[in-house]
């Protein structure tokens, strides 16, 4: 279990009782300064506040073990003892500097809160800090199907009784790009592939398209059993999801389409993705990466989170070069599905940041309005990959749409 950084704390005379010795109230307050300084001198202060979150203590339990006295230094020891999906306990133990003796232990249990008070499940970042069960691994729920000439690896998370999601990545990108939707929507089965030519799942030299994506998810669906589904795709996974919206209607629960777009590419578009499709050739996956991180995340994530751009890295790096050069193909090459949104009888959320750039807000406000009854969430300070960078808002806004869609 982690520990954090011991740290030392002088007892002061106004926080002791009528006979001298600290008192309850201030041991109380005494652990919460040492754990505040604690966070200072390890992951930082603004470790909550970046992740959109805070700590919120629900239950203390003190044990006293012997007095202490103004002036005594008392060395504070702060451990991570449990660790679940929404809540963590942390003991803390203070101890004389000069001869080590227990002063007092206190097991503190916290429940992450967003803003509005409600539990979250705890962000990826915090949860590495913590430490403890990985719950938000994205490695520990695979598994490869194979389907017809091509494996696929996917992440599945099963919620007996509750209705499936499918979710489907964008490019350069694989199912990591969930991970927070991944931890925090339980109440519904999760399922999260990875696209041919992407991470584990098999890369063929040729053969990919818009249509051969589809055609490989609902070969994943038909495998798991699962007879209709909730899609949830961002960007390119968006454009697979017009595919099957229009080819697999019988399929489709409902939509949540994440910072995408109905137009196929235009002239210069297709252009641009013939020079990716060489860049990628010639100086690799990650020459690709660099030249679109930019343009996809919102620049204050670019500065306050740099752990996000280093998992779009990540990402990008689990892509072979035949199954990027493939996507890039199969995007050159869709058709429009403008005139589809009409037709769309499933309920729809559109999900678009603030900040996107590549399917900016007014795109998506037109597609949202060429969709009867479909709804739009813009959610702030994100760029095109609002699950990752503003995870809780995004999340918040998946779940008050299925709230409307019966699992
Ligand atoms: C994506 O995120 O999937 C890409 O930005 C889509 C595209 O380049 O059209």
């Amino acid at each position: 279990m982690t520990s954090f950084p011991p740290v030392e704390i002088t007892v002061y005379p106004f926080e002791c009782d009528a006979f001298g010795h600290l008192n309850h109230a201030a041991t109380l307050s005494l652990f919460e300064r040492a754990r505040w300084e604690a966070l200072a001198q390890g992951p930082g202060m603004s470790l909550f506040h970046r992740n959109g979150v805070v700590p919120a203590v629900r239950k203390a339990t003190v044990e006293y073990r012997a007095a202490a006295f103004p002036g005594d230094v008392l060395r504070v020891e702060t451990t991570i003892v449990h660790r679940g999906t929404t809540s963590w306990t942390l003991r803390q133990t203070a101890r004389k500097g000069e001869d080590g003796t227990a002063i007092a232990t206190a097991d503190i249990v916290f429940v992450c809160v967003d803003r509005a008070g409600r539990p979250v499940a705890l962000p990826e970042e915090i949860g590495r800090v913590l430490g403890g069960p990985a719950r938000v691994s994205a490695g520990t729920h695979l598994s490869r199907v194979a389907l017809e000439g091509v494996e696929l690896s996917v992440d599945v998370r099963n919620a007996p009784g509750g209705g499936a999601i499918l979710f489907i990545h964008g490019f350069p990108l694989d199912h990591t790009l969930w991970r927070h939707q991944l931890a925090g929507l339980q109440r519904w089965t999760r399922i999260a592939p990875d696209l041919r030519g992407v991470g584990e799942s098999s890369a063929s030299e040729d053969g990919y398209a818009i249509a051969r994506y589809a055609d490989d998810l609902i070969r994943l669906l038909d495998s798991l059993d699962v007879e209709r589904a909730v899609l949830c795709g961002l960007s390119m996974g968006g454009y697979i999801a017009f595919d099957l919206v229009g080819r697999y209607a019988d399929r489709v629960k409902a939509l949540i389409l994440c910072d995408t777009r109905p137009q196929a590419d235009n002239e210069a578009a297709r252009r641009g993705r013939d020079d990716m499709a060489e860049l990628a050739r010639t100086r690799g996956v990650d020459a690709v990466g660099e030249e679109m991180l930019p343009r996809l995340l919102a620049a204050a994530t670019m500065t306050d989170q740099p752990e996000v751009a280093q998992q779009f890295r990540d990402m990008c790096r689990r892509i072979p070069v035949a199954g990027m050069v493939g996507a890039l193909k199969a995007m050159r090459d869709r058709g429009d599905s403008s005139g589809l949104l009409g037709s769309i009888r499933a309920p729809t959320l559109v999900v678009v940041g603030s900040e996107d750039r590549a399917s900016p807000p007014d795109v998506a406000r037109q597609m949202a309005d060429a969709i009867p009854g479909a709804r739009l969430a813009v959610i702030p300070g994100a760029g095109h990959l609002a699950p990752l960078e503003q995870p809780l808002a995004t999340t918040r806004a998946f779940e008050d749409f299925l709230e409307q869609v019966a699992p």
